[in-house]
């Protein structure tokens, strides 16, 4: 399995968003780390990388709501996604008569592949409109009006997004 490490590469140049993806990689990587071990330190370490996701997530998709994105945008759905498959993980390898890591342990080297896609796409767009925007995540406010059109932005802005 490809340790997934935190390199420049994965940098977008927005600071807040950075800090919390080195952190993702990094409780991603010891979570990966844990697959040798005792179950139980295993699910702990999986569980701390699930809660950090819930508060990643939620942050991303708080700014998109506060720069005229719509709320079923593309970039949130697959959070959405990602973030249920990964409780659905957690809760499986949880179950006290019969845990099951599997889906766990498939997941770990999933999201190490998908993480890089993400950011690079949907979340490296995100951060060039925010950017364009003049977002201060501090404040919650925009440099520049937003929606002055009225038009949410249902895609994610992203190559892949149609
Ligand atoms: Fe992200
Ligand atoms: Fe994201």
């Amino acid at each position: 399995m490809t340790t997934l490490a935190w390199s420049d590469s994965l940098a977008l140049q927005h600071p807040q968003m950075d800090a919390t993806h080195e952190e993702f990689v990094a409780l991603l990587a010891s979570t990966e780390a844990s697959l040798a071990g005792p179950e139980p330190a295993l699910l702990a370490s999986f569980e701390a990388l699930v809660e950090h996701t819930v508060a990643h997530f939620d942050q991303e998709d708080r700014w998109m709501a506060a720069t005229g994105f719509a709320p079923e945008n593309c970039h949130a759905f697959q959070h959405q996604a990602v973030l249920g498959v990964m409780q659905e993980c957690a809760k499986r390898a949880a179950l006290a008569d019969a845990p099951d890591f599997e889906p766990l342990r498939v997941a770990v080297g999933e999201l190490a592949v998908w993480f890089p896609q993400h950011a690079q796409m949907m979340d490296a767009a995100l951060a060039q409109h925010l950017e364009a925007v003049g977002f201060d995540p501090v404040s919650g406010q925009c440099r520049e009006a937003i929606g002055a059109d009225g038009e949410a932005i249902s895609g994610c802005g992203g190559g892949s997004c149609g």
